[in-house]
């Protein structure tokens, strides 16, 4: 019996990873989940799921679970809770399921421990990449990605010897906006940019799949993940969103891997890595035609490419810089107080604007995390 910490319960991946794990009840146990302030339905998964530990992250939120009984649950309040939870010695593996860099210490903590780190939070390794495959190999660490591409990455990476990789592909749905113009683009709406046509996540990711900034995280995720040169990282735009990703081999061979858009099987795997069995991600049809179309990204319209090559060659504190600047930036985008086309544009300022170090610690990225969220604030108009 694998036993899991979700950490994020109560968002798109942590309820995925929840139904993963009630259809194997012989195989997964939910020891511990968190949320941050959606009490209401971190109560509803505790009293379905029995675990023994509960985390509430924000404090002011917590006095709410107070007092309503959960027997033989521990309620735990603050972000510190979630760091608790990923060193306690009686959680197996702690599915990393926080959005933006507010998952990084638990990360972190869990690395520390020698946990298997099933990783969907993939800001984690856009601020701080070296530190945390540092802090993995140092502490015995497993770290298996949640993200469909790294899934996908990771899967095919098993065919062959790192030397004769030619390249990584990172496949992109291309987002709701792929075939609209630069002036359309101006005019885009929060409502549209919801609207993803493959997936359904929480809305930061949305976003960042519509400005195609989600590829840019995902390229230095890569990066730091797999140990590759940007330069051996390409995308290419696949709307149908069932090729996950590939690899290029020397010889010429591409070994891909294809699954319905449904993250239930990617975190399954994670969790239960090497395992596969029957779970509760949808399959294909192959009775019926299906089509599987390629196309090469427009650099020109989704500027955020560029960033993410850029940041993934400099490394250092830049993708701190970046994170925060886009998270800021998306949050101001969801209040109203920034125009879409501005988001990227945004954050590129504030890359160029920061004093830039290439061997950063913790606490240097942990500032300009605070540092390049104050300077997005300056450009917002409420
Ligand atoms: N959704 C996907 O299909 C998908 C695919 C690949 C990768 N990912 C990655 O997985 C992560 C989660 O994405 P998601 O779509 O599941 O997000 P989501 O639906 O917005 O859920 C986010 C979770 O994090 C919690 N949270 C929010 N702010 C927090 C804070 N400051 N401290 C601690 N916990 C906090 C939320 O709690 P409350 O509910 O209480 O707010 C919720 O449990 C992201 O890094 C994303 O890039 C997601």
């Amino acid at each position: 019996m694998t036993r899991v910490a979700v950490l994020g319960s109560t968002g798109s991946i942590g309820r995925s990873a929840l139904e993963v794990i009630a259809a194997a009840p012989q195989r997964l146990q939910a020891v511990a989940l968190s949320a941050h302030n959606n009490v209401d339905r971190l109560c509803e998964q505790a009293r379905q799921y029995r675990p023994r530990w509960l985390a509430i992250s924000d404090p002011e939120a917590a006095g709410a679970a107070r007092g309503l009984g959960l027997p033989g649950c521990r309620l735990m309040t603050g972000p510190e809770a979630l760091e608790q939870i990923a060193r306690e010695p009686s959680v197996d593996v702690v599915l990393t399921a926080i959005v933006g860099s507010a998952g990084l210490r638990s990360t972190l903590a869990a690395l520390e421990a020698g946990k298997r780190v099933a990783l969907a939070n993939k800001e984690t390794l856009v601020v701080a990449g070296p530190l945390v495959m540092h802090l993995a190999s140092r502490y015995g660490a497993q770290l298996l990605p949640v993200d469909s591409e790294h899934s996908a990455l990771f899967q095919a990476l098993q065919c062959g010897r790192r030397e004769e990789v030619r390249r990584v592909v990172l496949t992109a749905s291309g987002g709701p906006f792929r075939n609209w113009s630069a002036d359309e683009l101006e005019t885009v709406t929060v409502a549209q940019a919801l609207k993803h046509p493959t997936w359904q996540m929480g809305a930061k990711i949305t976003i960042d799949s519509a400005t195609m900034m989600n590829k840019a995280l995902e390229i230095i995720e890569a990066r730091w993940l797999f140990g590759l040169d940007a330069d051996e990282i390409a995308v290419v735009v696949h709307p149908q969103s069932i090729v996950h990703s590939f690899v290029e081999y020397v010889d010429g061979s591409v070994i891909a891997q294809l699954s319905p858009p449904d993250m239930k099987l990617p975190i399954q795997y994670a969790l239960d890595f090497p395992a596969r069995w029957p779970g509760p991600a949808a399959r294909f049809d192959w009775s019926q035609a299906c089509q599987l179309e390629f196309e090469p990204p427009d650099f020109e319209r989704f500027p955020a490419l560029a960033l993410g090559l850029e940041v993934a060659r400099s490394g250092g504190t830049a993708g701190a810089v970046l994170n925060a600047a886009n998270e800021a930036a998306v949050a101001g985008f969801l209040a109203g107080e920034l125009p879409f086309t501005q988001i990227v544009p945004t954050c590129r300022r504030v890359l160029e604007q920061h004093d830039f170090e290439a061997q950063p610690g913790l606490d240097r990225l942990l500032a300009l995390d605070g540092w390049a969220r104050q300077e997005v604030s300056r450009c917002l108009c409420p």
